[in-house]
This record gives structure tokens, sequence and C-alpha cells, in this order.
């Protein structure tokens, strides 16, 4: 949404309070932020709480800035947490997930005393492969339950995982796999799209190409297709892992020890691993899922609408729900697979009472019409979260009104993978909601809006988003790269955290988050850097220069358009530029992901730079949102960009 507009929006915002009947049963009280502000580092000592400690820490917080270190002499185990305390107290017969495949009639329900067994097993059958505490073992599967086991029965090993998203391509992979030095892969041999078999394991196979420490893959049978096998190397689960033992006696370790890594896209080419360790991360995790997501672990029905595969599903499907033991939903299919109901038929059958999903889906659920949420009881629901990028006015109010009845509280979080878990965001049953806005931080959590000199900015004005105290699920840094931490983060606004994003204060202090503010893009929720897609672009042998921006989109919030100069253009002009437009798309979708690929690519003989050489993005961005171009008086060639603006309206390669 655009400035005018979100003032506008601003002006006449209404806001929503929560139900008299939702706050009386809420978890969080208007209390807890005072407590809270009062000293933090308390408050989260009695949150660290919600973990079961071997030994419990005397210390809380140690900070030499940048780097912190939570609750540091204590000792615990991340997997004992989410799974073994909630048979040891009795509740092994509880639901832990339900999960249903992306055909209708494929589901399994898992308690967690089966948790625990499929965990031990797995654990004990890493170990006969040779893992061990302090390995990396990447993670490269589908939403399958083994997915989440494998996660557990790495750290459980005192082993870090590095989940990557099946939707990655072999370069991607291999490219983590390096960085981080996996020794172990964990896989599956294909997934399910919309009841077609997509293989996975292919992609395995061509990254190790490149990865030759790499000792052992472990593979998960999911499909019927065949596959190649590398015999000295592969090893499939059901081969292994269900003849081990169910019991698996868990070493602890201390606070600080590496969990897992998770890479996501700055604002360089190469991904950065983002590091985090156990018991800060872990009882943030735990704390907001109590307090934000109000779960009541004896009687709600959790959803959260991610993939295992970024922070989200880390955080609230794997960590923070199985800490407060709760039920919840792992569905492994896409939002239409079996129909555009799919959602609705779900929630309908399982009593779904929380639900916490993106805004591209709510927005594309959205377009799929009233009807179909109409046709189906939703009464379940009580409360509705979002994730991942700004929600614009209208999907709010749609999802309030037409999924959550008008009785649902909503939540827009705000967090990043850096920051572990959520920091901004309305309290369900403490405050009120406005479309669109974050809120404010969350208990234990100091936040502020800056403006170029670091300093508060007044209500009504807009700025930068920063975080002013340090938190415990905040990264512990840039894998193999400690420097880059304090560049990319600190350097900016010195002693503060720099997200990246640009928020404003409205007239009543509440903030909004307007989006980032440096190279990073937002594509439907998955976080990719202009740079990393140009490199992309230029590894293609016909192209000479590219210039990448991310422009607002209906649909997506943001999506990829891209200006290209060639090395040579061949004598039959448009055919060949509808082929290699077709290619290039295909290049940075098998480079990086098909989220990658760019929704528009315009050839031009030029690109618009300054005198000192540099691209002007920003103008390309103008031109991409067809917005009218400002000064263009520092450019070399002010032409150049209205042609290029020519040629971005007769365009129209799309999707
Ligand atoms: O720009 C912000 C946006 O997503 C970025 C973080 O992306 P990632 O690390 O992939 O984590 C996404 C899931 C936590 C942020 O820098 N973002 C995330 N949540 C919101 C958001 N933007 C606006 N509103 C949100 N609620």
């Amino acid at each position: 949404m655009g400035e005018a507009k979100l003032e506008a929006w601003l002006e006449e915002t209404r806001t929503f309070q929560p139900s008299a009947a939702f706050v009386a049963q809420a978890n969080a009280h208007a209390a807890i932020y005072e407590e809270a502000d009062h000293d933090p580092e308390r408050w989260w000592r009695a949150q660290a709480n919600r973990l079961v400690w071997h030994k419990e820490p005397t210390k809380i917080l140690e900070w030499e800035s940048p780097f912190a270190k939570w609750f540091a002499d204590g000792t615990l185990n991340a997997s004992v947490n989410c799974v073994d305390r909630h048979v040891e107290a009795g509740n092994g017969d509880k639901v832990a997930y339900h999960w249903i495949g992306d055909g209708e009639g494929e589901r399994r329900t898992i308690t967690y005393a089966e948790l625990l067994c499929l965990v031990s097993q797995a654990a004990n059958a890493l170990t006969e492969l040779g893992v061990k505490e302090g390995d990396r073992v990447a993670v490269y599967m589908p939403m399958i339950p083994e997915a989440v086991v494998a996660m557990l029965a790495i750290v459980r090993l005192g082993a870090m995982h590095s989940v990557i998203f099946g939707g990655f391509s072999a370069d991607a992979l291999a490219s983590r796999i390096l960085d981080s030095g996996c020794t172990f892969v964990i896989t599956a041999d294909g997934a399910f799209r919309r009841g077609a078999a997509s293989p996975l394991k292919p992609a395995v196979d061509e990254a190790l190409e490149s990865c030759p420490d790499v000792r052992a893959v472990l593979v998960v049978k999911r499909t019927a297709g065949e596959i190649e096998w590398v015999p000295t190397r592969d090893h499939w689960w059901h081969e292994i892992v269900d003849r081990q033992s169910s019991t698996h006696e868990a070493k602890f370790f201390e606070a600080e020890h590496p969990l897992f890594l998770m890479y996501t896209s700055g604002t360089t080419a190469k991904p950065k691993g983002i590091f985090h360790t156990t018991a800060g991360y872990l009882t943030q995790a735990a704390a907001t899922y109590y307090y934000v997501l109000d779960v009541k672990a004896e009687k709600d029905v959790c959803w959260t609408a991610a993939d295992i595969g970024w922070i989200t599903g880390h955080s609230y499907i794997v960590y923070g729900p199985l800490i407060n033991g709760a039920t919840q939903i792992l569905y492994e299919g896409l939002p239409d697979s079996g129909g555009k109901d799919r959602w609705w038929k779900i929630i309908e059958e399982y009593g779904v009472s929380i639900l916490y999903t993106a805004p591209t889906t709510i927005r594309m659920l959205m377009k799929w019409g009233d009807e179909l949420p109409a046709g189906h009881d939703l009464s379940s629901l009580r409360l509705l979260g979002s994730v991942g990028e700004p929600i614009n006015p209208e999907a709010w109010i749609w999802f309030y009104e037409t999924i959550g009845a008008s009785r649902c509280p909503i939540i827009d979080t705000w967090w990043q993978t850096e920051t572990g878990s959520m920091m901004v965001s309305p309290l369900p049953g403490v405050a009120a909601a406005k479309p669109g806005a974050a809120m404010r931080g969350m208990p234990g959590i100091s936040v502020d809006v800056v403006n170029e000199a670091g300093q508060s900015v007044a209500n009504g004005e807009g700025g930068y988003l920063v975080i002013t105290k340090p938190w415990p699920a905040m990264t512990r840094g840039i894998y193999g790269d400690p420097s880059r931490f304090q560049s990319t983060y600190w350097d900016r606004f010195p002693g503060k955290y720099f997200a990246g994003d640009g928020a404003k204060r409205d007239k009543d202090g509440d903030i909004w988050l307007l989006g980032r503010i440096d190279d990073v893009m937002n594509i439907s929720g998955h976080r990719l850097s202009t740079t990393e897609v140009e490199h992309a672009l230029v590894g293609h042998p016909a192209v000479a220069e590219a210039a990448v921006v991310g422009a607002s989109d209906d649909t997506t919030g943001q999506a990829i358009v891209a200006f290209v100069t060639l090395k040579f253009v061949k004598d039959d002009h448009e055919q060949n530029h509808a082929e290699i437009i077709e290619e290039l798309r295909q290049h940075v979708a098998k480079v990086i992901s098909p989220i990658a690929r760019p929704r528009q690519i315009i050839l031009t003989p030029d690109l618009p730079k300054t005198r000192s050489g540099k691209i002007m993005r920003r103008l390309l961005q103008d031109v991409a949102e067809s917005r009218s171009l400002g000064d263009v008086t520092t450019l070399t060639d002010p032409l150049v960009v209205n042609m290029i603006a020519g040629l971005m309206e007769s365009s129209s390669n799309e999707d």
C-alpha cells in the first residue's frame, strides 16, 4: 500500500477489541507488560521455567554486543523438552500431530508417546550412521512427520540441523551444504503436490556431486517412483530407522549449545547461515506460542500453515508448540490440493481453533471467493494469525470477517529468521488490533522506530525499526562469519539491532511495518535478495548486465521484475526475445528455486546509471510499479529510463 493510502487508512483506522469472553480466558494479561518492562531479564528467567532443565541456570544474560549468552550455566536437551517431558508427565496419549497428506485419504495421528518412540529410533539410527555432537545435518524434506522426527533426533544428539526448503534447487542446496559443512543429509525420494509425485532425491544427488564431505544420505520412501541409488552412501529410512530400539537416553548440553542453522537471503548474493542456540531460542519460542497464539494445550487444535523449511515452521510447528504440549495439524499439501476449499475442510473436520499463516495465502484464499469458506463450519476457530509480510487492510478485514466471523482476534506478528521468535505483535486479549499494524513490542522485547540519526521518532512519523536490547531467541551470528553479523545488523545504528524494515508509529504510538528498506525482496513471504537473482541472471552466458527489483503485486506482496541487457541479440528479434526470456526465467528457477523465477524480464539495450556508474534501482522500481518518474537528471543518459518504461509497458511475460 502506498504512503498516501496508508495515511488515509490511519486517519480512519478502526480498532478491533477482543470480546469479553476472549479476554476472560486469555493467557496474556496487561500486567505482563509491566512486569517485563520493570525487569526484562527477570521476566525472561521466569519464562525459562517453561523448559525442563537438567541443571537450572543461575545466570540470565551475558551481553558483549553483538553477542548474547542466555542462561549460560544451565543444561538441557531440546528434544527432551519437546517430547519426553510430556510422556513423563502422563500425557503420552495426547495427539502431537494430525498429519494430513496432499491426497484426501492420507492421514496419520501421532501421539506424544509415539513421537518419543520415533525420535528415539531416529536418534539411534543417526548414531549408527555416525552422526555425533557438533555435526551439521542437512534436512531437505517435504511436510511429512519424518521431517519433524529428523529435526528432533538431530538436536537430541547435540548435532545441528540445517533445514533447506524442499523448493530449493540442487545448486542452492549444494551451496548451503558446503557453507555449513554438513556431513549428512536426510531427504525423501519425492513429495506430492496436487496429487502428483515430484522427485526430491535427484536434486540431492546432483548437489552432492560438489559436496564430497557428505558421508551418508538417509532417504524416506514417500512416493512409488524409481530413484538413483548410491549404495555406499544412501540408506532407506524404513530399513535403518524402523529396526532400532524405541528408547534412547538423551545427553544434556549447555544452554548455548548450537541448535540449528537456517539460511536466509541478505543483501548480497550469498545466503547467510543464521545460527541459533538452545535455551534462549526455546524459551522465547515457547513463551510467544503461549502468549501470542494463546494456546491451551488441553483443548486447542493449532495449525501453523507454513513449511518447516522456514523459520516459522521451526518455531511454531516444531519447538514452540511441542514445548507447550500442543496438538497440531501438519499438512503436506498446497492450499488447493484436492480442491480450493481444502483448508476449510481441514478446519471443519479437525476442529482447528488457532490458524497462523501468511498474507500471501490469505490473499489467494480471498480471491478464490467467499462461497468456499461459507460452505464449511469454521466455528471452531478462535484466533487467527499472520506472519511474514505486511498484511494489507483489505486482506486483514476479510480474514477477520469472513474466516473469523468477526469473533477471532487477529495477531499480526513481525519477526525474522534472525530474531528466532515473534517480536512485535498485539497480544490477543490484551491489546486491541488495527488492520495492518503489528502494534507493539512483546513483553520483554524493546523495539523502537528511529530516524536516520538513530533518534526515536514521534508518533505519526516513520523511520527504521530497531531492537534496543538483547532478547533470548536472537541469532548468535552468521555461521562462519562473525564480522558480517556486526556490520550487517549493528553498525548502522550503534548499539541497536537494525532489522532492515521501515516502520511507522501512528498517532497512538502503535507500530506499522512498511516493508524492507534494503535490497531484500519479500515474494509470497519468501525472502530473496535482488543481488542473488541478479547474480543468477548474469551467470547465464547470454546476459551482460541485470538489475532486479521487487515490484508490488496484489497477490504475492512483491514480485520479481528483472531488467536485462544481453551480450548479443540475434536478427530474428521478436521470437528470439520470447525464447531467451523464458530461458532466463527457467535459469533462475534452476539456480535458486522456482520461487525466485522473475514475473517479468525486460530486455533492454541499456540500464539507467548514475554518472558514477551505479544502477538506479529505485528508478527501475518506479518503472516496474508504473509510477511517474522523478528527477532523472543525475543519469548519464536520461533517455534510457524512458525507453525502459516503454519496453515495460509493451511487455507481458508473466506466469
Ligand atoms: O520484512 C520483514 C518481513 O519478513 C522479514 C523476515 O523474513 P524471514 O526472515 O523470512 O522471516 C519471516 C517469518 C518470520 C522481515 O524483515 N515480515 C515478517 N513478518 C512481518 C513482516 N513484515 C510486515 N509484517 C509482518 N508481520
